[in-house]
């Protein structure tokens, strides 16, 4: 199955600060409702955190999920794995409609291959790193990779406070990307006050569940992480 391209981006990575509120903070009894108000509300990728209880504290939802809310939105579905092993299930999301698959660089000893699987797949393949991982985990696959995702909390788990000390991280990946074409996402406690830090250390894609989906007004809050710069919030991406 074919995803629907993306609406806007030519380019990639794509210009402005990319918000991608996580499904995990939605209500899951109307996920398709859910998917379609944060993109009327803004939402540049909608992000989809896959938990397996084993590599992860956690157990979130599987391919069958994102195969329902592929035909009610045309969002790049920006799909995290946090499970392990991670590539006996790429071909699934790639299949149920991810755009972005991203494995975490501490699932498996062959991260290399598992850029190498989703690439193959024509989808964007990016590495994740958590807290305890240094950048350098990047390194070797960055001829592979489309996204860099720097975790600033715990996977496992939204609602979790940002860690700050994850800020020397981002600008070591950002310095690392250079001028490759790769996005450079960070994801956990992203809010208004930590979006700006993020951005400032090098970040061009921001995770928000929590900020997004429990927020008064999810059009303000995306707007708001977003920041005054990119002059394109509540335009609605559906
Ligand atoms: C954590 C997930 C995150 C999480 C972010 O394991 O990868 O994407 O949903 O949630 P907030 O924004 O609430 O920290
Ligand atoms: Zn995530």
């Amino acid at each position: 199955m074919t995803s629907p391209a993306p609406a806007r981006d030519t380019s990639w990575p794509p210009p402005g600060i990319i918000i991608a509120p996580s499904l995990l903070a939605a209500d899951f009894a109307r996920l398709g409702d859910e998917t379609a108000d944060v993109a009327a509300a803004g939402a540049d990728w909608l992000h989809l955190d896959i938990m397996d209880g084993h590599f992860v504290p956690n157990i979130s939802f599987g391919p069958a999920v994102l195969k329902a809310l592929r035909g009610r939105s045309g969002l790049p579905f920006d799909v995290h794995l946090m499970i392990a092993p991670a590539d006996p299930y790429i071909a699934a999301f790639a299949e149920a409609g991810a755009d972005h698959i991203i494995v975490h660089a501490e699932a498996g000893p062959h991260l290399h291959r598992s850029m190498q699987l989703i690439r193959s797949m024509g989808k964007r393949a990016g590495v994740a790193l958590n807290p305890g991982t240094p950048a350098e985990a990047a390194a070797a696959v960055l001829d592979l990779a489309d996204l860099v995702l720097v975790m600033t909390v715990n996977p496992g788990f939204g609602g979790q406070a940002f860690l700050h000390d994850q800020l020397a991280k981002i600008a070591q990946v950002r310095a690392m990307i250079g001028s490759r074409a790769i996005a450079l996402e960070v994801d956990g406690g992203i809010t208004p006050d930590t979006a700006h830090l993020a951005v400032q250390a090098g970040a061009g894609a921001l995770v928000a569940g929590t900020a997004v989906f429990a927020a008064p007004d999810r059009a303000a809050a995306i707007a708001a992480m977003r920041g005054p710069a990119a002059g394109r919030a509540s335009q609605g991406h559906a």
